[in-house]
């Protein structure tokens, strides 16, 4: 499957690219270096130099420029070449590398990989992760061997937790509900609310710590192509949300290539929950095992099953659960189709 290109997607982290250094990514099947100016001001360009074809990245960060680390062409942040140290200096006019509108919001830095304008306005709203917000957050990263569609489907089809999740995250008597699925402009939500249903561990420890039965609920939304925001809590049976008891679940998918993905997950606790350096800890820990240990190798594994085939194509059995899976599917596709007859 080709990917949507106008778009907004996760790079990585805004920590990840530390002044005076280079941050190499590969996303969307493009090599990318990311780097910031000496303001700070996020920079990404194409990873090639035009001369020899050497990733920038190898290279080094002089103020503004990027000097190639293997003859000394130098590039500033709109890929433009400023430098040529041989012979009379002239700079042939095919010594650029295409640069890469980047923005530094929520914590993240988001890349437009496409040729339309790029439109911050689109940015998905993540405020919760912003550093004022007061919520309590945790940051973590996975690498998944699987294409961000099928990992997708996997956020977007809650019931799993019942089964690989049992106990951490999800519990047995999850499985009973049905999702509620809406879309608005080709947002999706994906709603499920469980009454009376064992309390899952990782939601014991914010909660009561008393291993009671509580009503669950997992609302997911979706935002083309690749961001997720849950709200995912639990209370007590028949009573109301409490400030403990609940927390956004973050999901950014980027596609690497078109088998492997970029997973950054973050969870943000509203403020006036407790939080302390152990809960955080342990929370983060929970949901590394929950993501890099369950989901993970279930999901490189149907990868590995799938290859290059066509989904829809191999048939699959399509149960209840599926409704927001293929309404996801659906809609990616149809983007795609249209960016295609619109470029
Ligand atoms: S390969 Fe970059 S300057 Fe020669
Ligand atoms: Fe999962």
């Amino acid at each position: 499957m080709a990917f949507l290109r106008n778009a907004w997607y996760v790079a990585c982290w805004s920590e990840d690219v530390r002044p005076g250094q280079l941050f190499h990514r590969k996303l969307l099947d493009e090599d990318v270096v990311l780097f910031r100016k000496p303001d700070g001001a996020p920079a990404a360009l194409y990873d090639r130099c035009p001369h020899r074809f050497i990733p920038l990245h190898l290279g080094s960060l002089k103020g503004e420029v990027i000097e190639c680390c293997y003859h000394g062409l130098q590039f500033d942040c709109s890929g433009r070449c400023v430098k040529n140290p041989h012979g009379d200096g002239k700079i042939p006019a095919a010594a650029k590398v295409r640069s890469y509108p980047v923005a530094d919001r929520h914590g993240i830095l988001w890349i437009w990989m496409g040729e339309r304008e790029a439109d911050a306005s689109r940015i998905p709203d993540y405020a919760m992760l912003d550093a004022d917000s007061g919520f309590h957050l945790t940051r973590g990263h996975v690498h998944i061997e699987a294409n961000y569609v099928l990992m997708g489907e996997n956020l977007l089809d809650l019931s799993h937790v019942a089964y690989l999740h049992d106990g951490l995250i999800g519990s047995p008597q999850m499985v009973e509900t049905l999702p509620a699925v809406r879309e608005d402009n080709d947002v999706l939500h994906v709603d499920r609310h469980m009454p009376n249903v064992d309390v899952p561990a990782v939601f014991d420890m914010l909660f009561r710590q008393d291993g009671q039965p509580v009503d669950a609920w997992q609302n997911m939304r979706w935002v083309p192509p690749s961001c997720y925001l849950l709200d995912a809590g639990v209370k007590a049976p028949g009573g109301e949300r409490e400030v403990m008891g609940w927390y956004y679940g973050i999901h950014l998918l980027t596609p690497e290539t078109s088998r492997t993905t970029h997973y950054h997950f973050a969870s943000a606790r509203p403020p006036g929950s407790v939080s302390d350096p152990a809960t955080d800890a342990e929370l983060a820990r929970l949901r590394r095992i929950a993501f890099a240990e369950q989901d993970k190798p279930i999901v490189d594994a149907q990868q590995r099953v799938v290859g290059d085939q066509d989904l829809w194509g191999m048939k699959p059995v399509l149960l209840a659960i599926d409704a927001g899976p293929v309404r996801m599917r659906r809609t990616i596709e149809r983007l795609i189709t249209q960016e295609k007859e619109t470029t």
